[in-house]
């Protein structure tokens, strides 16, 4: 059975997970609008990714005998200045919530929650494999330079979400 400390920040972590998600689904629009296909298909997929990842921890919850709730979620932007910053805003995203995974491996060995600790791992590993994609994708931009956007577009095209574009 899952501490009330436990439930209240998985639970916090399903509202990140779903806001994730959004904001990958945003910028994929966005993307999209742009006719910026190969950039569009990555952020769909990664909204796919943290659609999976909200669903873990709502399973999980209630898998130990806790009490999911679905949240409401704030309106991600609309709009990016430019491919970089998209990817910017992405990378700072994802360090928020590798932030927000470290703490509650920490709460549960303060609770001495083992099971939620090992079950977890999963999520820290897939932390660590999605902001260095992102960051691979901000070197590569950096490399080809702004008049390059349409070959960048090109390059990512095919790749998936963030785990399998190493
Ligand atoms: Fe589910 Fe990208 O964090």
């Amino acid at each position: 059975m899952l501490s009330k400390k436990l439930e209240k920040v998985l639970n916090q972590q399903v509202e990140k997970e779903g806001y994730a998600a959004n904001l990958y689904l945003a910028m994929a629009s966005w993307a999209d609008g742009k006719g910026l296909e190969g950039i569009s298909n990555w952020f769909y997929a990664q909204h796919m990714e943290e659609i999976q990842h909200m669903l873990k921890f709502i399973q999980y919850i209630n898998e130990r005998g806790g009490k999911a709730v679905v949240p409401s979620f704030e309106q991600p932007p609309m709009d990016f200045k430019n491919v970089k910053n998209a990817f910017e805003a992405s990378l700072e995203h994802e360090q928020m919530v590798t932030k927000s995974i470290n703490n509650i491996v920490g709460i549960c060995l303060e609770e001495k929650d083992f099971t939620t600790h090992n079950w977890i791992q999963w999520f820290v590993d897939e932390q660590l494999e999605e902001e260095s994609s992102v960051q691979s994708l901000l070197d590569k931009l950096d490399l080809l330079g702004d008049g390059n956007l349409y070959m960048f577009d090109r390059d990512i095209m095919g790749m998936r979400a963030a785990g399998e574009t190493e």
